[in-house]
């Protein structure tokens, strides 16, 4: 974890460097303030607007209470909260494709809501010759969050060991190889909101 505040090029060149070296990379105060407190506000003012979660997608997508028992809502540019977040991402692409030549194209994210005992069953977030999810991002918009409050993505290597666990505080940030790393959202003890978003390569579908 990257405990200095890092900003702009820097942060990028972390990140890029984390990903070439251990396919993830995880940053505390990552997100500018400017970007994270009107998304806050705007999954605190939308909650009634967020939706079941299913597993799967399109044809193959199921809600199943076994596996996660999230709330979702998608980003759109529509508000200055949503335009901001997908300008960073778009400034993140950029620099990564540049730095890495891994040909990010589509970036797709929501808001997740988790209220108490909520929860994400291990999984991964694609798989090989599956889909086009390249990376995955994840973000958080609690402040104060303690050990005691659970609800900490525990991340697992491809032999399914475990080796990291995040605390979703506000401002961190994860980003991690969609195919290679199964993770999982331990049962939240207070009200959880995370972003989740993926970069892919391909088109939208
Ligand atoms: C997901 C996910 C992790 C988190 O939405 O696919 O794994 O910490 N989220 O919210
Ligand atoms: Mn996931």
């Amino acid at each position: 974890m990257s405990e200095q505040k890092l900003e702009g090029e820097d942060l990028f060149e972390s990140i890029a460097q984390d990903l070439s070296t251990k396919g993830y990379s995880i940053c505390s105060n990552a997100i500018p303030e400017s970007v994270l407190k009107p998304l806050m506000q705007e999954a605190q003012s939308q909650l009634n607007c967020f939706n079941r979660a299913g597993i799967g997608r399109q044809s193959q997508h199921v809600i199943d209470d076994t596996i996660r028992s999230d709330k979702i809502r998608w980003i759109s540019d529509d508000t200055e909260a949503g335009s901001a977040w997908l300008n960073w991402t778009g400034e993140l692409k950029q620099y990564l494709n540049r730095r890495l030549f891994i040909g990010l194209n589509y970036f797709e994210s929501h808001f997740a809501h988790y209220g108490v005992g909520n929860f994400y069953k291990k999984h991964r977030d694609a798989f090989v010759g599956q889909g086009n999810r390249v990376l995955s991002v994840v973000t958080y918009l609690n402040e104060g969050w303690l050990e005691e409050d659970g609800g900490q993505l525990v991340i697992y290597d491809d032999a399914d060991k475990e080796i990291e666990r995040v605390l979703p505080q506000s401002g961190t940030l994860v980003i991690f190889l969609s195919e290679e790393f199964p993770h999982e959202v331990l049962p939240a003890q207070r009200e959880r909101f995370s972003i989740t978003g993926w970069f892919r390569t391909g088109s939208r579908t």
